[in-house]
């Protein structure tokens, strides 16, 4: 099994990537790093698969060197990174952990030196321990806690960034774990989730100010972004799927591209909006230099009895990777050319995240994923099919580098290109990394 489509198949400027985030590689128990809410949620039985956290995850704190050579020896152009607030910042606030700043520098200039690109996530979801015991997300002077943090890391790497995200997937960090509990805090509370949607969203707006008035550049976001489709063609199926849809895809998009929220969002979630939100809406629509995108799948949505947002996602009939998400490519050429039509614009759309979970088996020193290339294979297709229709796509990233924690699921739904075995911690490249190299290659 082998990718059909290479690098000479895309435009000359197109970036080739691989994503990680450091909660999910780094190992969060080394260098001083301060507790996190995902630490605490991991710690609390029924919410991990066999409560397992990130502590020691890929020991990438440590092995870092052979992972950029891996990222280097397979072609890959830009490496997407996130940094660790409570790595950073231990507390939070106040006095940065020298050593953690030490080390995004040494990772930085790691990349640099191998000819990689840094594309920085400044948020991929783990919350100092101390803000989220003050109502994290929830809490009204989030967004300058988060701009404060961006400040000080930006200070000591961001001449050496290439790209640089505020945010990633911010359904995710507020909708997914304020509102259904399914990722750290935990928290079933519809008020909760409505504000850690309008304070992340706000965390992203006075992130890119405080950045730009900094002098930094190349500003985006990441949005994950799920088509949506009704369980059957009723007014109510319809209308379920288009609340499912607003509040998962266009609820962000709308609020940083156009100051707005949809209104099947408003419907359900303006009463717990914090007072004055309107106030905010022109700090959350900041300019941007790119919009990153990160596709998986799609859903198919029923209407249930019951108060907002009254539906939920039932399975679909297409073929399913090991996370149960149906695998979709059209979906992927959907939201390119609908993202820049209707929200982005002419701006640069990376494709900052696209992958499968796949039970792979290491055996006799080899995994064969061939299903992974069939999915990357069918996903690069989808994005070439988005270009040929005018969409300004200039770069893909696969999730993921390694195989890591995949957090609620724990270690044991691998995303990797290279087969952790998190025992020995040794790294063994799949054959989908091997035949991305090979079709990355410029010689
Ligand atoms: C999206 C997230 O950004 C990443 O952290 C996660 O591991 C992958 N999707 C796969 O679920």
């Amino acid at each position: 099994m082998t990718l059909s489509h290479s690098r000479k198949d895309f435009p000359e400027d197109f970036l080739f990537g691989v994503s990680t985030s450091a909660y999910q590689i780094e190992g969060h128990q080394f260098g001083g790093a301060g507790s996190t809410h995902w630490d605490t949620f991991a710690a609390t039985p029924g919410n991990v698969v066999n409560a397992e956290d990130g502590a020691v995850a890929c020991d990438h704190y440590h092995r870092w060197p052979e992972d950029l050579d891996l990222i280097r020896d397979g072609n890959f152009d830009v490496y997407r990174f996130s940094a660790s607030w409570a790595r950073v910042l231990p507390e939070g606030r106040g006095t940065p952990n020298a050593d953690g700043l030490d080390y995004y520098d040494r990772l930085v200039d790691g990349m640099l030196e191998r000819g990689i690109k840094p594309a920085l996530t400044l948020y991929h979801w783990e919350l100092p321990s101390a803000l989220s015991d003050r109502g994290g997300w929830t809490h009204p002077d989030v967004a300058k806690w988060f701009a404060d943090y961006a400040t000080v890391l930006m200070d000591r790497i961001g001449d050496r960034i290439w790209s640089t995200a505020t945010i990633n997937e911010f359904w995710c960090v507020s909708w997914l774990s304020h509102f259904l509990g399914i990722h750290a805090p935990g928290l079933r509370d519809i008020r909760a989730g409505a504000r850690a949607i309008h304070n992340v969203l706000k965390a992203h707006g006075m992130g890119i100010e405080a950045m730009r008035a900094a002098g930094h550049d190349n500003l985006g976001a990441v949005f994950n972004l799920e088509y949506t489709m009704p369980s059957e063609n009723t007014d109510e199926a319809k209308r379920a799927a288009a609340t499912y849809d607003a509040i998962f895809n266009r609820t962000f998009l709308g609020a940083a591209f156009h100051g707005t929220y949809p209104g099947e969002m408003l419907a359900g979630l303006e009463p717990h909006l914090p007072v004055g939100w309107q106030d905010d809406m022109a700090t959350i629509r900041q300019p941007l230099d790119w919009c990153g995108i990160n596709y998986y799948t799609r859903k198919i949505i029923k209407p249930v009895p019951g108060p907002f947002p009254a539906h939920e996602e039932i399975p679909g009939p297409l073929p399913k990777t090991d996370m149960g998400w149906e695998i979709f490519p059209d979906g992927l050429t959907h939201f390119l050319t609908h993202v820049a039509k209707s929200y982005s614009g002419d701006l640069p759309l990376y494709v900052t995240e696209n992958g499968m979970a796949a039970p792979d088996v290491l055996d006799k020193g080899a995994v064969q994923d061939d299903a992974r290339i069939t999915y990357l294979d069918a996903h690069l297709g989808a994005v070439r099919e988005a270009i040929a229709q005018g969409a300004p796509v200039k770069g893909y990233f696969a999730w993921s580098l390694l195989d890591n924690y995949e957090w609620a699921l724990g270690y044991g739904k691998r995303f990797g290109l290279v087969h952790v075995d998190f025992d020995s911690l040794d790294r063994t490249p799949k054959a989908s990394y091997q035949d991305m190299a090979r079709a990355l290659s410029r010689t």
